[in-house]
């Protein structure tokens, strides 16, 4: 049975790039690729066109929990289980560039920062862990352990900016606070699901500095060799999926591999 990948906010940057390279590497991997506006997402309708076996697209805005149990219920009535699931989206904040000082703080930005950010992804792992319990463990490594094997795998992208402890400029309050509350999501579904029989693998991901819309007001403060292009950070991501086993659960790792200090 072919595994089942489903990557959340996947209409452009490193969503449609993760579709891009499990379609183009991991054949016959099933793709199913949500986003909040599927016909405004022309790059991810062509993947969906040119791979119409292999693609699902199915909308769903992550701030709104009806169209994630929908989409849920959807995946459940077209496919047995999902062997991995990718929350991508994220906004950096709703003007496009972080805080730089508490003058710029607003209620409205922070709050539908973390509805984004923070509240969608946790609320994907509500409706969807049922169906990475129903996983056939195809993503990861599987030790010959039964009682230490993974039905399936639970990525939130995060950034290292939301690690506290690794915070030394400040700023970003949004963005920072969401991703700080997306780890610790991120730590307690890997504790609730480590426990339960079949057992996910949840990780929170760091993609390095790359080239899409999300930072692209920041391009110029980065050095061109510490900007990836989407292709290498996906690849370098994909790497960290592949090695994941229930010990490695519960944790931040960078792109590198590096875990990340919460
Ligand atoms: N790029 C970086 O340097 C960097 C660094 C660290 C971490 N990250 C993380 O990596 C992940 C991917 O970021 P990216 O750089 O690929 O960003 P991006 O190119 O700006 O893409 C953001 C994605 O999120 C989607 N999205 C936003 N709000 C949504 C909502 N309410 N419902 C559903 N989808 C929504 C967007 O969909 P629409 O097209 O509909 O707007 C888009 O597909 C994010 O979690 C980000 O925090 C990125």
């Amino acid at each position: 049975m072919a595994a089942v990948a489903l990557v959340q906010g996947a209409s452009r940057g490193l969503g449609l790039q993760f579709c891009q390279h499990l379609l183009s590497h991991r054949a016959p991997v099933a793709v199913i690729a949500t986003c909040r506006d599927p016909d405004g997402a022309p790059a991810l309708s062509a993947l969906a066109a040119g791979n119409p076996s292999r693609v699902t697209v199915l909308q769903l805005d992550v701030t709104r929990e009806e169209q994630i149990q929908r989409a849920a219920e959807r995946v459940r009535s077209a496919f047995s289980g999902v062997d991995l699931l990718i929350n991508c989206s994220a906004v950096l904040h709703p003007s496009g560039k972080g805080e730089t000082s508490l003058r710029d703080v607003s209620a409205e930005g922070v709050t539908s920062t973390l509805a984004t950010n923070t509240v969608g992804p946790l609320l994907m792992a509500k409706y969807f862990a049922p169906l990475l319990q129903k996983g056939t463990g195809q993503f990861g490594r599987q030790p010959a352990e039964k009682t230490k094997q993974h039905n399936g795998i639970l990525v939130n992208m995060t950034a290292r900016v939301g690690s506290i402890g690794d915070n030394a400029l400040g700023g970003w309050y949004s963005y920072r606070m969401s991703k700080a509350a997306l780890n610790m999501a991120t730590r307690n579904l890997s504790i609730e699901l480590g426990r339960s029989r079949p057992k996910i693998v949840c990780v929170s991901l760091h993609p390095g500095t790359v080239d899409t819309d999300l930072s692209r007001p920041y391009h110029k403060n980065v050095p061109q060799h510490k900007l990836f292009s989407t292709q290498y950070s996906v690849q370098r991501l994909m790497e960290i999926i592949d090695s994941l086993s229930m010990d490695k659960s519960g944790k931040a790792y960078a792109w590198d591999g590096s875990e990340i200090p919460w």
